[in-house]
C-alpha cells in the first residue's frame, strides 16, 4: 500500500512537471504542502514538520553498532579524516535540524555539515529538484543547460546594489577552495601582479592557493611551501585586538595599518594582485567585525586599485540574516566567491566578479566538474526558498534568541569570556580567566562532547580552538532553537561543576 502510494505521488510529480497549471502535492509522511505553479514552487511549509519531531533521543552514544562502523572506517579511511575523531557519530538519517545514527539516537544538529544544509536535510524541496534534474541529464561540463543559465540569472539577481544583474559568474570545481583558486587567478590575470594580502583567522580552504590564504599555521607547518608573497594583516576581531586596541578608542587602526602597508615603500609588501577578506570570519571564531571596518577595507582597496575578494563561502546565502554577510557594511567586492549553501547542499562553487574583470582566456580555469547540474537544480531551489519564505526575517529572529540566551552564559560564566555572531553564525569563546583571557581549547573540546552526549551537535573553531562554533539549518525552529540552548547551557554547568 505505502510502495503503490509513493508511485502515486511520483506519478504525480512527473505528470506536472511540464506543465502550466497550479498543482497542490501533499507529501503523507512529513505533513507537507508544496504549492507548485508553472514547475516553479511556491512554498509555504511550515519548518516543525522538516526535523524529526522526537529530537534528541538518546539511548547509548554512540551505540554499538555506531563504535563498529567508527572502527573500521578507522581501519580502512585515511587518518587525515577528522570530525568523527571528535563527534564519534555514525549519521543513518537526516531530516530539516535533526540527524538520526545508526542505533537510532536522535540529535540536534547546529553544525549543518559545516554551514552546507542551509535548509536543510532532506528539504523536500532540494529532493524534488534534485530528483527532477537528475531524470534529465547529470553532467554537462560547461555546455549551457536552462538550469545553469537559471542559476546564474538567480545568482545576478540576488546581488545587491550596484552589483544586481552585472556581475559575470564562472563556475569552478566542486569545493569552495576552488572557487579562492578562481578568484584569485582572475585576480592575477588582470592587475597582472602576483602578491597578495589576506587576514589574520582567515579560513579560505586548503587547496595550495587557498591554504596559502589561509591563517592557521596547523596546516602549513607540514605543507610547505607555501605559495609565495602573501602577507597577512590583522582582522578586527576586537576581542583580542591584534594592536591592543579597545573598540571604543580604536580608530579601526588594523584597517588603518592595511593603508599603511600599501602606501609605504617600505613595508616589503609589493603592489598586491588582490586582498581577500571574510566580512563576517567564519571558521576563525564566527567574528563579527564592526561594519564600518568592512567599508574600510574597500575603500582601501579602492583608492590603491587592489581587487577587493569578499569570501561568502560560509557566510552567504542568508546564513548572517542578509542574502551576503557584506551587505551589513555599505561595502562591495570586485569579486566575491560562493560556494556551501550555493548547491542547496550539493557540490557547487562560483565566483561572481565585475563585468570589466571579465578579462581571461578561453579555458583559464577549466575542471571536469566545473559546474554539477543536479546542484545547479538543487541551488536554483533554494534560492528561490529562501526569497520566499523571507529566511532572512527567520534567521534574524531565532539568530538574535539564541546570542540573547548565549549573552547570560557570557554573564554569568566564569569560563565564557565572548559571545558573538549574526544571525545564525554565532560563537561561544571559553577562556581559562576573564580577565587574562588565556584561551581554554580544552573547555570547548569539552563544551562540544557534553553537547554531543547531550544530544546536540556542534563544532569548535577559533584562533585557539576555543570557540564554539553554531552553524545551524537556517529552518531551525524557536523550538529546537531552544531545546539546543538548553542543552548547551547544561553542558557549560557541568564544565564549571567539574572545574570548580
Ligand atoms: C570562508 C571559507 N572559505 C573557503 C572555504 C573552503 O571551502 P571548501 O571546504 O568547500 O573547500 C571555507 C570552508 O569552510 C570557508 O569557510
Amino acid at each position: 500500500m505505502g510502495v503503490t502510494l509513493y508511485y502515486v505521488i511520483q506519478l504525480f510529480l512527473t505528470s506536472f512537471q511540464h506543465q502550466s497549471i497550479n498543482c497542490i502535492y501533499k507529501d503523507p509522511h512529513r505533513n507537507l504542502c508544496l504549492f507548485l505553479k508553472n514547475t516553479e514552487s511556491v512554498i509555504i511549509m511550515k519548518f516543525e514538520e522538516l526535523s524529526f519531531p522526537e529530537a534528541p533521543k538518546l539511548g547509548t552514544i554512540p551505540g554499538t553498532k555506531s563504535l563498529r562502523l567508527l572502527n573500521r572506517q578507522r581501519e580502512i579511511e585515511g587518518s587525515a579524516v577528522s570530525y568523527p575523531r571528535s563527534i564519534p557519530i555514525v549519521m543513518d538519517e537526516a531530516r530539516g535540524a535533526t540527524v538520526k545514527d545508526v542505533d537510532g539516537n536522535v540529535f540536534i544538529d547546529f553544525f549543518a555539515g559545516a554551514g552546507v544544509l542551509a535548509l536543510g536535510h532532506c528539504n523536500p524541496i532540494i529532493l524534488e529538484a534534485v530528483k527532477r534534474q537528475q531524470n534529465k541529464i547529470t553532467h554537462t561540463l560547461d555546455f549551457p543547460t536552462e538550469i545553469r543559465l537559471e542559476l546564474i540569472e538567480n545568482i545576478r539577481n540576488i546581488m545587491p546594489g550596484r552589483l544586481k544583474n552585472n556581475v559575470k559568474i564562472q563556475f569552478g570545481g566542486p569545493t569552495g577552495s576552488d572557487a579562492v583558486e578562481s578568484a584569485i587567478k582572475l585576480a592575477k590575470y588582470y592587475t597582472n601582479r602576483h602578491s597578495l594580502i589576506a587576514f589574520e583567522g582567515g579560513y579560505h580552504g586548503m587547496t595550495a592557493t587557498a591554504c596559502s590564504l589561509t591563517s592557521g599555521k596547523f596546516w602549513k607547518e607540514k605543507y610547505l611551501p607555501m605559495i609565495p608573497e602573501v602577507h597577512f594583516l590583522p582582522y578586527a576581531y576586537c576581542y583580542r585586538c591584534s594592536l591592543n586596541r579597545t573598540r571604543n578608542n580604536c580608530n579601526l587602526e588594523c584597517a588603518s595599518f592595511y593603508e599603511h602597508i600599501l602606501e609605504d615603500p617600505h613595508s616589503g609588501v609589493v603592489k598586491p594582485a588582490a586582498s581577500i577578506i571574510e566580512p563576517i570570519q567564519g571558521e576563525g571564531g564566527s567574528i563579527v567585525p564592526p561594519d564600518d571596518y568592512i567599508k574600510k577595507i574597500e575603500e582601501i582597496s579602492r583608492s590603491y586599485d587592489v581587487p577587493i575578494i569578499f569570501d561568502e563561502i560560509q557566510a552567504g546565502f542568508c546564513r548572517t540574516g542578509e542574502f551576503f554577510s557584506f551587505q551589513h557594511s555599505e561595502a562591495f567586492p570586485d569579486i566575491l566567491t560562493m560556494s556551501k549553501a550555493l548547491g542547496g547542499g550539493f557540490p557547487l562553487s562560483a565566483i561572481a566578479y565585475r563585468e570589466d574583470l571579465d578579462i581571461w582566456e578561453k579555458g583559464s580555469h577549466i575542471g571536469t566538474f566545473r559546474g554539477n547540474v543536479t546542484a545547479m537544480s538543487a541551488g536554483v531551489a533554494s534560492i528561490q526558498f529562501l526569497k520566499e519564505n523571507n529566511v532572512n526575517k527567520h534567521v534574524n529572529e531565532i539568530g538574535t534568541f539564541m546570542l540573547n540566551e548565549f549573552k547570560t552564559l557570557e554573564a554569568n560564566s566564569e569560563i565564557v569570556g565572548d559571545v558573538r555572531g549574526k544571525g545564525l553564525m554565532l560563537g561561544v569563546e571559553f577562556v581559562k580567566d576573564k580577565e587574562t583571557k588565556k584561551p581554554s581549547p580544552d573547555f570547548a573540546a569539552k563544551a562540544r562532547e557534553e553537547s554531543f552526549l547531550g544530544g546536540l551537535l556542534i563544532e569548535i573553531g577559533g584562533h585557539y580552538n576555543n570557540v564554539a562554533r553554531f552553524l545551524p539549518p537556517l529552518i531551525l525552529t524557536k523550538e529546537l532553537a531552544n531545546i539546543g540552548v538548553e542543552i548547551f547551557k547544561k553542558a557549560i554547568n557541568k564544565i564549571e561543576r567539574n572545574f570548580n
